[in-house]
């Protein structure tokens, strides 16, 4: 739902524009990349070589999801059209969270000075927000990238994986 908040609803993802995804091969942007192309952008993934091959830079986007964050808003600006769209979607978090929610709020004083649109959000869960997945999937367009299947025993070592960062994708956990 995130993904789709991001691309569609903030990003406002039209046919034919260059989408940037950064952190393209996580939970989020996994579902990130394939809803825009779905939308019918053309995409460049970026993330790190571990889980991608490489990242193709098409020119300047418009709209960059930002999923991993910690860039800098000159580096932000300069790989985006004049009229593009940064979407800040997460971010390193310190302890007390605030250094995360000063810098959302920097980039909002920063966005009333630059010609291009920042955004940040946080996804409240909703029906048409599912219903919106779930017409990708029947149309065949989204799927998860699954890592892994495991039972609930399992989910420790799974909560593990993710937290270390060495999961590539959902983990499909068996109930009962
Ligand atoms: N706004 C909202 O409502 C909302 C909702 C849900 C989540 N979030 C936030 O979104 C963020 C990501 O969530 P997620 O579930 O997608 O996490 P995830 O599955 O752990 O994915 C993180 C992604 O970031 C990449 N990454 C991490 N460090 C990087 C670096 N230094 N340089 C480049 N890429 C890097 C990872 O690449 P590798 O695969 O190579 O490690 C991976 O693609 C979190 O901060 C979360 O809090 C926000």
């Amino acid at each position: 739902m995130t993904a789709l908040e991001a691309v569609r609803d903030v990003g406002r993802v039209q046919a034919g524009q260059r989408v940037l995804v950064h952190g393209a091969s996580g939970g989020v942007g996994s579902y990130a990349v394939q809803i825009a192309v779905a939308l019918g952008a053309e995409v460049t993934a970026f993330c790190r070589t571990r889980h991608c091959e490489a990242a193709r830079v098409l020119g300047a986007a418009h709209v960059f999801v930002d999923i991993v964050g910690g860039r800098r808003l000159k580096e932000i600006r300069g790989v985006l059209e004049r009229d593009g769209t940064y979407v800040a979607v997460g971010g390193p978090v310190d302890r007390t969270g605030l250094g995360f929610i000063v810098g959302l709020l920097a980039r909002t004083v920063y966005g009333w000075f630059v010609p291009q649109r920042l955004a940040w959000f946080v996804t409240t869960p909703s029906r048409p927000l599912l219903e919106g997945l779930a017409e990708l999937v029947d149309a065949g367009t989204l799927s998860a990238v699954i890592d892994r299947r495991c039972d609930l025993a399992e989910v420790p070592a799974v909560l593990a994986a993710q937290e270390a960062g060495t999961a590539g994708g959902k983990a499909v956990i068996s109930v009962g």
